[in-house]
């Protein structure tokens, strides 16, 4: 038996999507995390849309969304992993400025396994491809 009911899905139909949820969505997060598709009808927790595919439904709620086709599922004891091509990601507008991703405004939510916690954003520490530069002799 599939270890997540999800995966089933994932498998017959091909195609998978990836939401990132908001500090908001928190609760409801946690829930479709707690019983399983198996048991539990989850399919009205959030409002679903559809891009391009239409068995492979994205979260209206979540402030980005990303369809994926599976293009390889890697099989390892208890687990699968699937690996996907991004064809179409979708980001809701309020979140964006000057035509960019608002991180602060996406206001996402993070969690740590080895303390099952959420969090969200802190403040920015340092600039990505900058701050290790001094190191690279010349
Ligand atoms: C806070 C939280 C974190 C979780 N993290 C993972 C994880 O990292 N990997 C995983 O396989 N399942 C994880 N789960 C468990 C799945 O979300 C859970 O088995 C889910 O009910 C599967 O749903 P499905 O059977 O409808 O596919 C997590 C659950 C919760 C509540």
């Amino acid at each position: 038996m599939e270890p997540h009911y999800t995966n089933t899905g994932i498998k017959e139909n091909g195609y998978f999507s990836i939401n990132i949820p908001s500090v908001e969505q928190m609760r409801e997060t946690d829930y479709v995390g707690l019983v399983s598709g198996r048991d539990t009808d989850k399919s009205t927790v959030f409002k679903s849309f559809f891009g391009s595919v239409d068995n492979a439904p994205l979260i209206e709620e979540c402030p980005i969304n990303m369809l994926c086709k599976l293009t390889k599922t890697v099989d390892l004891p208890g687990r699968d992993i699937f690996i996907g091509e991004v064809l179409e990601t979708y980001v809701n507008e309020e979140c964006v400025t000057d035509g960019k991703l608002d991180f602060m405004k996406i206001n996402p939510l993070l969690f740590t396994s080895a303390d099952a916690s959420y969090w969200e954003l802190g403040k920015i520490v340092g600039s990505g491809y900058k701050e290790g530069k001094t190191m690279i002799k010349p």
